[in-house]
């Protein structure tokens, strides 16, 4: 808080700043999704982080925690009734229609990297600006689609070394899920005075929330819960079976979730979320989730009925565990802007010339560490000692009359003189990256 002007300022609660000391980790995330979308031919969407409201209340549901109790709506400067996104599969049923991709080869496939803003109570794992990277598949309803999605974000937490387990569910059609929320609401209710204070009130608005709850005395409740597999029509459980076979087919260990309902309203059909696996799905949150979501597309506007599917993986979730890999394992993330040489200059010529030559280097592959800040030899040379690098270019005053520059072996300290043309060449035979 920042009311004079000795206070400095800092973020908001919940909200937290991508550090520098932390690109390792997000490059690395980054550069997994990139390769798996460019593999599984999705290209990437980037939606504007304020849409209308009303998109998120007609698609993720009024009544549901994200929307009615989360969302930062409020209303800009025209009187337009706003909303940060606090997710991104509305944003993106809205630009497929927007953008008339219903004409395109289907299923038009879409992924992202992006950030969002939910009014949560922050705490471990929960924040109120987070990231999530997704894919979403728009246009055909086949069970291969589901397939595909879990197999991409398995894979992505693979690469990663994470061990998933995947819990996955059908919901069945709106209809079957309208009915099977009557008949829980009914049961709820008969067993109300057991249940926890926080159930109590999810009760009335979103039954379903309640089969969400980690406290100790609604889990009786929940286990003997009427489950919503018994509800769904014999196609929506065919489809479900359909979708494990192909998860047996790739060998990716799941759990049949009876109680597995999601918590945004657009949902139909599959339903998933992963957990990292050998620990209690109870005591942690979910690393990704995502299902069928066949009626969003009508529901905001899209002329046809659109089946379609998608996942988000929740990544400051990622990074804790990248840290953790990172704290058991020295050096398992590297910085990126690595390199084992060091470019140093002397001299207000040579330090002219040095962004020229740095350049150059840049253009044929090979990185050096500098910093061309700093006057003092002496200081560079300390520099090039913390970076570790084994040879070090020195461009002095000498050096720039007589066109060479100086290679110094930094293990030996052993110095060698070439050509200032050379240094290309040189550079490659030993620049190791
Ligand atoms: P979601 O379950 O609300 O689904 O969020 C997906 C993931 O985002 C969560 O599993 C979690 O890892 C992460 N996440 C959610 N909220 C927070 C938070 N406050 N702080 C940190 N991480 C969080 C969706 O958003 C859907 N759009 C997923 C989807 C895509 N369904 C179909 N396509």
């Amino acid at each position: 808080m920042a009311n004079d002007n000795s206070e400095s300022f800092s973020t908001l609660r919940g909200m937290k700043d991508v550090l520098p000391k932390d690109e390792k980790y997000w490059r690395t995330m980054y550069e997994t999704a990139q390769d798996l979308a460019d593999h599984y031919e999705y290209k990437r969407i980037e939606t504007p982080v304020l849409e209308e409201a009303d998109l998120f209340e007609r698609s993720v549901g009024e009544d549901t925690d994200v929307v009615s109790k989360e969302m930062y709506k409020f209303e800009d400067k025209g009187g337009n009734e706003v909303a940060l996104k606090p997710e991104n599969t509305a944003s993106i049923a809205r630009a497929y229609i927007e953008h008339g991709m219903r004409v395109d080869p289907k299923p038009v496939k879409m992924w992202y990297m992006d950030q969002f803003y939910r009014y949560e109570r922050p705490q471990s794992g929960r924040f109120r600006r987070f990231h999530q990277l997704g894919c979403e598949n728009l246009g055909i309803k086949e069970p291969i689609v589901e397939a595909e999605l879990v197999s991409m974000a398995y894979s992505f937490f693979q690469d990663l070394d994470i061990d998933i387990n995947v819990h996955i569910n059908s919901i069945g059609s709106q209809e079957d899920r309208e009915n099977y929320i009557v008949e829980l609401k009914g049961y709820l209710k008969s067993k109300k005075s057991y249940l926890s204070e926080k159930s109590k009130e999810k009760l009335e608005d979103n039954p379903l929330r309640v089969l969400d709850s980690k406290q100790d005395e609604d889990q009786p409740i929940i286990e003997e819960a009427p489950q919503i597999i018994d509800w769904i029509s014999e196609d929506s459980k065919q489809y479900l079976m359909t979708v494990i076979e192909y998860l047996d087919e790739m060998e990716i260990p799941y759990t049949l979730d009876s109680t597995l309902v999601r918590g945004l309203d657009y949902y139909t059909d599959t339903v998933f979320e992963f957990f990292e696996a050998g620990k209690d799905k109870g005591s942690q949150d979910a690393l990704c989730g995502g299902g069928r979501y066949d009626k969003l597309i009508e529901e905001i506007g899209g002329k046809e009925e659109t089946p379609a599917a998608g996942f988000s993986i929740g990544l400051e979730r990622v990074l804790t565990i990248l840290r953790r890999q990172a704290e058991d394992e020295e050096g398992k993330y590297k910085e990126f802007a690595t390199s084992n040489l060091f470019f140093a200059n002397l001299g207000e010529g040579a330090r002219k010339k040095s962004l020229n030559i740095l350049e150059k280097l840049r253009k044929n592959g090979i990185k050096v560490h500098h910093n061309l800040g700093k006057k003092a030899l002496r200081d560079q040379l300390e520099l090039a000692d913390e970076y570790e690098v084994d040879h070090t270019f020195i461009l002095g005053q000498k050096e720039m009359k007589e066109d060479s520059i100086i290679i110094r072996d930094m293990d030996s300290g052993n110095q060698e003189v070439v050509d200032q043309e050379d240094i290309v060449e040189e550079a490659k035979e030993l620049y190791k990256g």
